[in-house]
């Protein structure tokens, strides 16, 4: 295909250097490959970068990683997001491991019956780390088809189905895993969501979006952009007599599952009464809680949140799924960025306000 060579001559030329991938000529190594795709996974090139250089200093084999307390691979995850991928992602290091050879399976189906693997990863994996062919479309090669051919189809079922039969007349025999990191930097260089540098652009001559003029407007087709409800919560603060922080590990399934927090309410649609919360959050707790001014603002995926954060201080009392942290600990604890926050709002009122 015209398209694909001129991509990958374009790709040759222009290719990023990111730190999971193998030079010009070099083989790639799956546990690089498979570990960037994880992180990948809803997660922008520029996050994932020193968490990636990070993980393989702590863990430069699938074995060290593997070997590693599950709480040590949540904490060095936490700030990614989307908690289940760390615990699937020690699961799959283990299985790996655990097999004769302790190498990844080559083939996407295979590769898919892995913990954390869906569709998508199991063709980028085996395309990009074992250059079998394989079709991997992201949001990059979606908007890269979609002005290539000018789809303006908004039904976004017949869309993608468009999308993927062109993405596997395209996708070549050989250099299949340059060839969706070709489509990958393209994307990411040239042909952008906003002001695409169309004039720039290797296929140009062969954008039906370019040559009609559309290519621009071609980025959001059939992409909403939502509109995030918010929910409410209230956290605890709670500190015992020698300055230990109360912890409580969140439940396995659900948001957050599995990581540490200080112990809060079920966000909610209606904001909360003090009163109700304690009962909710902290029952086997019978100190005197005082709200802290403000609250934290935390964007996820489908709603926002505005937790604001009640501090109490008494004896130490030991409670279920929870423990009491030193203040110099609270780093070696898996705690999500909203946590994190929490404790940051926490510690910043009561200085502020002299509580
Ligand atoms: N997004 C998902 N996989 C990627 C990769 N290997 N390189 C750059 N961006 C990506």
């Amino acid at each position: 295909m015209r398209i694909t060579k001129r991509l990958l001559a374009w790709y040759d030329q222009n290719r990023r250097l990111l730190p999971w991938r193998a030079g010009p000529g070099e083989r790639a190594d799956p546990y690089r490959v498979w570990l960037s795709e994880i992180m990948l996974q809803q997660t922008t090139v520029a996050t994932v970068k020193p968490y990636f250089c990070a993980f393989l200093r702590k863990w430069p084999t699938i074995t060290d990683l593997a070997r590693a307390p599950r709480d040590e691979v949540l904490t060095a995850w936490a700030g990614l997001g989307y908690y289940a991928r760390a615990h699937n992602l020690h699961k799959c290091a283990q299985i790996i491991v655990a097999k004769k050879d302790a190498t990844f399976p080559t083939d996407a189906k295979m590769l898919q019956k892995l913990p954390g693997i869906g569709h998508y990863t199991a063709a980028a994996i085996s395309a990009i780390a074992f250059d079998q062919r394989a079709v991997a479309v992201d949001s990059n090669v979606e908007r890269l088809i979609t002005r290539l051919f000018a789809l303006t189809e908004s039904a976004s079922v017949a869309r993608s189905r468009v999308i993927h039969i062109m993405a596997e007349i395209l996708t070549p025999n050989c250099r299949c895993g340059d060839f969706i990191q070709a489509a990958m930097d393209l994307g990411a260089i040239l042909c952008t969501p906003r002001k695409p540098s169309c004039r720039l652009c290797p296929l140009h001559v062969d954008c039906a979006g370019y040559q009609k003029g559309i290519a621009e407007s071609l980025r959001l087709v059939g992409k909403q952009s939502r509109e995030r409800k918010t929910r409410h919560g209230i956290a605890f603060f709670a500190v015992c007599q020698g300055g230990a922080i109360l912890l409580c590990r969140r439940p396995q399934k659900g948001l957050l599952g599995g990581m540490m927090g200080i112990p809060s309410t079920p966000w909610r649609t209606a904001p909360w009464e003090l009163e109700d919360a304690v009962r909710a959050a902290v029952p086997f707790l019978s100190w005197s809680w005082k709200l802290l001014p403000g609250s934290v603002k935390h964007i996820f995926t489908h709603f926002q949140l505005n937790l604001r954060v009640a501090y109490g201080h008494g004896i130490f009392h030991p409670a279920k799924k929870c423990t009491w942290v030193t203040p110099d600990a609270i780093d070696t604890q898996p705690l999500p960025s909203v946590m994190r926050k929490a404790l940051m709002h926490a510690s910043d009122a009561i200085r502020a306000h002299k509580i």
